[in-house]
């Protein structure tokens, strides 16, 4: 997320919602089998922008829910959440996250594969307390869909035949539909209708999918310091993203021996003359046009609920995503 002004006042709308948050978190995390603490701790108190809770808190605001349950019910998101980074993590084979070790560099794939599980576990312990069943079956059906998108995203692996629809797919799934449950919640737990349910999950889903294509480009061209991650892991994974699909539509028929093979490969080398290849053909520039769609589509969901600070903030929030640099 960017610290523009704009965003840094959407969020200082809930710092006192996010602080009792953190101190669900904090209470929630407790194990009597200590490795659980060391390792959950380890990746939640190194941060992250608890951006799931925020559009959680965000969206309650903006549809007038006051309940206290929110905070219960953002505490899940992100432990879900924190989940899928455990998880992804190890298939990712990656070291870096939130600008440390990765738990599994630091306790090694079994601990975070466990811990990742005991986190899920959790979280549906959190839900079964909050006891309404659509809630449950809105984050049950969230978390499935999560994993079958990392599932697919697997089966794609050193693909370059994949396509826009193919790779939106798996985004959609992986990241979007946490993003969309995050801002459905508030939408069910106050009663409202359907219509009004329906927009603010829209909202969530664009939202969701225009922040994973940012976290693609950012894979090519950010700066591992400020986004605590390294570059270059989707293509030394051999993992085909919209920079490159675009890439193999513009490029020439030699350049796109060299993408291909480069995916089929997987293979960190040659990341410069790749992110070359992607630049020269535009292919940046329109992954991130295609990003500022969705984000224009989340804030025209935004046009069914009353304006509002809260409503305004979320705007501020699609818009800024595309500059995010975190
Ligand atoms: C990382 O999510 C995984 C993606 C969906 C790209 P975030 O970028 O929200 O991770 P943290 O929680 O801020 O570290
Ligand atoms: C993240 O996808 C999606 C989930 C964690 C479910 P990525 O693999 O692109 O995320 P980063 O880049 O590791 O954060
Ligand atoms: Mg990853
Ligand atoms: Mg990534």
């Amino acid at each position: 997320m960017t610290t523009s002004n704009s965003t840094a006042a959407a969020l200082a709308l809930i710092a006192p919602d996010m602080a009792e948050v953190d101190r669900v978190i904090a209470q929630r995390l407790h194990s009597g089998v200590p490795l659980v603490g060391e390792v959950s701790s380890y990746i939640i108190s190194a941060g992250g922008k608890r951006l799931r809770p925020a559009l959680l808190l965000l969206m309650s605001g903006a549809i007038g829910y006051t309940e206290p349950q929110r905070f219960n019910m953002a505490a899940v998101v992100e432990f879900i959440h924190t989940a899928t980074l455990l998880h992804d993590d190890v298939v990712d084979e990656s070291t870096l996250r939130r600008g440390r070790a990765t738990a599994n560099v630091s306790f090694g794939n079994p601990a975070s594969v466990l811990v990742g599980d005991f986190l899920y576990s959790r979280a549906f312990q959190m839900m079964v307390d909050c006891g309404i069943m659509r809630v449950m079956d809105i984050l049950a059906d969230a978390t499935n869909v999560i994993a079958e998108g990392e599932v697919l995203q697997l089966m794609n692996m050193h693909d370059a035949s994949l396509d826009e629809a193919g790779y939106l797919r798996v985004i959609r799934s992986k990241t979007a539909k946490l993003f969309e449950a995050s801002a459905r919640l508030p939408a069910v737990l106050a009663h409202r209708d359907a219509a009004l349910e329906e927009a603010c999950a829209e909202y969530g889903q664009a939202l969701g999918t225009a922040f994973q294509v940012i976290d693609d480009v950012l894979d090519y061209e950010g700066d591992s310091a400020e986004l605590g991650k390294n570059l270059g892991d989707d293509l030394r994974e051999g993992k085909t993203t919209l920079p490159l699909i675009i890439a193999m539509q513009r490029c020439t028929p030699q350049e796109r021996a060299i993408l291909q093979r480069a995916i089929e490969e997987g293979n960190t080398e040659e990341l410069e003359p790749i992110v070359h290849i992607v630049r020269k053909t535009g292919a940046m520039q329109a992954t991130r046009a295609a990003a500022g769609m969705e984000a224009q589509r989340a804030i025209a969901a935004l046009s069914a609920l009353p304006d509002s600070p809260y409503r305004q903030a979320l705007m501020a929030l699609a818009e800024q995503l595309l500059d995010r640099r975190t």
